[in-house]
């Protein structure tokens, strides 16, 4: 398959490293929020505050490109994930009146958000045309079969807009929860299909420790070798998966291999060696990647890339926003540093993986759905991942949490069901 190579520009940040803190912060932050009542937040540790200051705006450069030219054909295959965004006057196939699971903080329409243009618009892959998921072929396609999403909040967020768009046809029944709702099952009775989303949000097993506020006592413990077994315990249960790691990486974090400290990410322990993130990703991308090589059971796997957040003039917690009302144009817009370094660490172990999957008949699909969302600073919630944040507030002086990385549904996510479906019709 091909890639975008990674040719891309970057936005320009004083410091990588109170970037890194920030987002920590903020993701710890969004999932708190995002699961309001339901979940009790892990830790957000913070050890760089001296350091903390207000990163100077993103830069969207005149002369900065994305660059897709590059691009040589390998094979005839339409490249689903090299593309733009295109007006769509029909619009979702749900809203929040047709859909009614949709979670608080992504009904940005229910949420009072004004403008309506975010959900108008569809992927449009360069060589080739990508047709609505038809939610019936789908259901069809799915019969007597299990489909799991494995990660973090993301996965939830993709997982709902599926069930709105599969909705329209027969309403999911909820069958399983666990007390928090980090893991849950549907299933679509006539046919016999069930949906899972399984709350791995390192893939990798992890300690965390977080009191009755979610406020973290210590930092988290991960064990790069060892799998969260929240996920490998049903893995022989699904046909199809789809799988990613994240941001939560970059949290502060102590690193284990072989039940030994290997190192840590911001840990300030005298005798602990910092080795960073993306040495942890990498590792744990690989024994993930591992555990799917070997396993005897082979379901056909989607590996996810990395989901590029959209704060402008500052982070989560300076006052950053998200406030865009169209898509960028290609050209318009640079990947971040971290999103580049994670999206890399992706690529060489999916393509390591591929290597030895081929001899194995592994079906694993690289799902790259990092560019096509970094076009997509209008499809966040922003301040409406609250309900009618400005009500009995100073619109101008209200200083409202936004969230940035998520997105809005109907909006932008809805796509990415649309590739799946495309994807799963080829294979
Ligand atoms: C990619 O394409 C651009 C413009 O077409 C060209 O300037 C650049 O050298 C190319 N880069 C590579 C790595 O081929
Ligand atoms: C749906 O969104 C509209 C605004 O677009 C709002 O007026 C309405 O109350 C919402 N309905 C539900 C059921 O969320
Ligand atoms: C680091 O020091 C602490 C306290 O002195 C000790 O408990 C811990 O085992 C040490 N860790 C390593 C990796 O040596
Ligand atoms: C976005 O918010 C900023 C800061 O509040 C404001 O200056 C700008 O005009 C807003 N843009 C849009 C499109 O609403
Ligand atoms: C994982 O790491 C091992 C040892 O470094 C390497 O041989 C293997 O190719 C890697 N696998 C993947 C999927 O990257």
């Amino acid at each position: 398959m091909k890639q975008f190579n990674g040719n891309v520009k970057k936005y320009t940040f004083s410091s990588f490293f109170v970037k890194i803190a920030l987002f920590f912060l903020f993701l710890g932050l969004a999932y708190r929020l995002f699961s309001s009542s339901l979940v009790q937040f892990s830790p957000v540790v913070v050890s760089d505050d001296d350091k903390i200051n207000l990163p100077p705006p993103p830069e969207i450069s005149d002369d900065g490109f994305v660059n897709l030219h590059n691009y040589t054909s390998q094979n005839e295959e339409c490249n689903l994930f090299i593309g733009d965004w295109v007006p769509d006057p029909n619009g979702p196939v749900y809203t929040n009146t047709t859909c009614y699971t949709i979670e608080a903080p992504q009904n940005c329409m229910k949420n009072g958000r004004p403008d309506s243009d975010y959900a108008y618009w569809r992927w449009k892959p360069r060589e080739c045309t990508l047709p609505k998921i038809d939610p019936k072929k789908f259901l069809n396609l799915m019969r007597d079969k299990s489909l799991a999403f494995i990660g973090d909040s993301i996965m939830r967020n993709h997982i709902q807009s599926l069930l709105c768009i599969l909705s329209q046809v027969e309403q999911a029944v909820d069958v399983y929860h666990d007390k928090q709702y980090k893991n849950r099952r549907w299933s679509f009775p006539s046919y016999h299909f069930t949906v899972s989303v399984v709350w791995a949000p390192f893939l990798t097993k992890a300690s965390t420790f977080e009191d009755d506020n979610g406020v973290s006592t210590d930092l988290i413990q991960l064990h790069l070798d060892e799998l969260d077994t929240a996920w490998t315990k049903q893995y022989k249960n699904f046909d199809y998966v789809i799988i990613a790691g994240g941001k939560w990486f970059l949290k502060s974090a102590i690193y284990y291999e072989n039940n030994k400290i290997v190192g840590c990410h911001n840990c300030h322990k005298k005798n602990i060696t910092q080795i960073g993130f993306k040495y942890a990703y990498q590792k744990a991308l690989n024994s993930t990647l591992k555990f799917i090589t070997d396993s005897k059971h082979k379901p056909y796997i989607f590996f996810r890339t990395t989901t590029p957040d959209h704060f402008e003039n500052g982070e989560w917690n300076t006052g950053g926003y998200c406030n865009r009302t169209r898509p960028f144009k290609d050209g318009e817009v640079e990947l971040i540093d971290i999103d580049e370094m994670m999206r890399k660490v992706e690529l060489e172990e999916f393509e390591n993986t591929k290597k030895i999957g081929s001899e194995k008949g592994l079906s694993l699909k690289l799902f790259d759905t990092t560019f096509l969302s970094l076009l997509r600073p209008d499809g966040h919630p922003g301040v409406y991942r609250q309900f009618h944040p400005y009500e009995g507030k100073d619109k101008h002086n209200a200083k409202i949490q936004n969230d940035c990385l998520h997105w809005c549904l109907p909006g932008p996510i809805d796509s990415w069901n649309d590739i799946m479906m495309e994807m799963l019709f080829r294979a």
